[in-house]
């Protein structure tokens, strides 16, 4: 039996760094879905299409090519084989992504890479919908969370690292916002899957949250 581990939760709560480092821990690949819905995002972005206009973006996705390599261990995430991990990770993006997520036929297109790439191999997956979805039978799911405001000081701490501005109160409101638009819309919302632990992150070290879900493996 493969090892299949589903990390949900809200945006900035943790969950691509406790995913990553588990996945080494535990000699799985790391698949981080949020930077599929990126290389989505970013193309709808640079190519000037209405993220509100879902024929046109159903139409663009079904044109392009995303797709995910592993390299020493690290996913690249390819649009029509550009390597797009340096330009994914800015605020505008992410909102993008968020846009475009909510539409049925790009998630359909997404689910099936990620159940691909999940296929063959021991996984730990991120994302919205994955113990609800994507990998039903995963186990454990996590469902990770941590305060808003927790979470808007964390990216602020990230941005002011790679020094650039960070307004925590701004940063705080477009969490909440997306928090809303990722739960409220009408195709697989983010919420905790019945069979999902809760784990709320605010207060926990990195190395906490791992080693709460490795016992949860065993
Ligand atoms: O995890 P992230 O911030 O990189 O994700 C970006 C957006 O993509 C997020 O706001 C909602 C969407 N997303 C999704 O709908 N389903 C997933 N499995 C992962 C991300």
């Amino acid at each position: 039996m493969s090892l299949k581990i589903a990390i949900d939760g809200p945006a900035g709560a943790g969950k691509s760094t406790i995913a990553k480092g588990l996945a080494k821990k535990l000699n799985a690949i790391y698949v981080d879905t949020g930077a599929m819905y990126r290389a989505i995002g970013l193309y709808v972005l640079r190519n000037g299409i209405d993220k509100n206009d879902e024929v046109a973006v159903v139409e663009a996705v079904s044109t392009i090519n995303v797709s995910i390599v592993f390299e020493d261990g690290q996913q690249v995430v390819l649009l029509n084989g550009e390597n797009v991990n340096g330009f994914i990770r800015t605020e505008e993006v992410g909102m993008m992504a968020s846009g475009i997520s909510g539409y049925a036929k790009v998630r359909e297109k997404m689910v099936n890479l990620q159940r691909e790439l999940a296929e063959s191999t021991d996984v730990v997956m991120d994302g919205r919908d994955i113990g609800t979805v994507v990998l039903p039978n995963a186990n454990p799911k996590i469902y990770l969370t941590a305060s808003a405001r927790v979470r808007a000081e964390r990216r602020a701490a990230e941005l002011e690292a790679k020094g650039e501005p960070a307004d925590i109160d701004t940063i705080e409101k477009d969490i909440i916002d997306r928090d809303y638009a990722d739960m409220h819309r009408a195709v697989s919302p983010l919420m905790k899957a019945e069979d999902a632990v809760e784990i709320d992150s605010s207060y926990m070290t990195i190395e906490e949250v791992q080693q709460a879900i490795i016992d949860l493996c065993k």
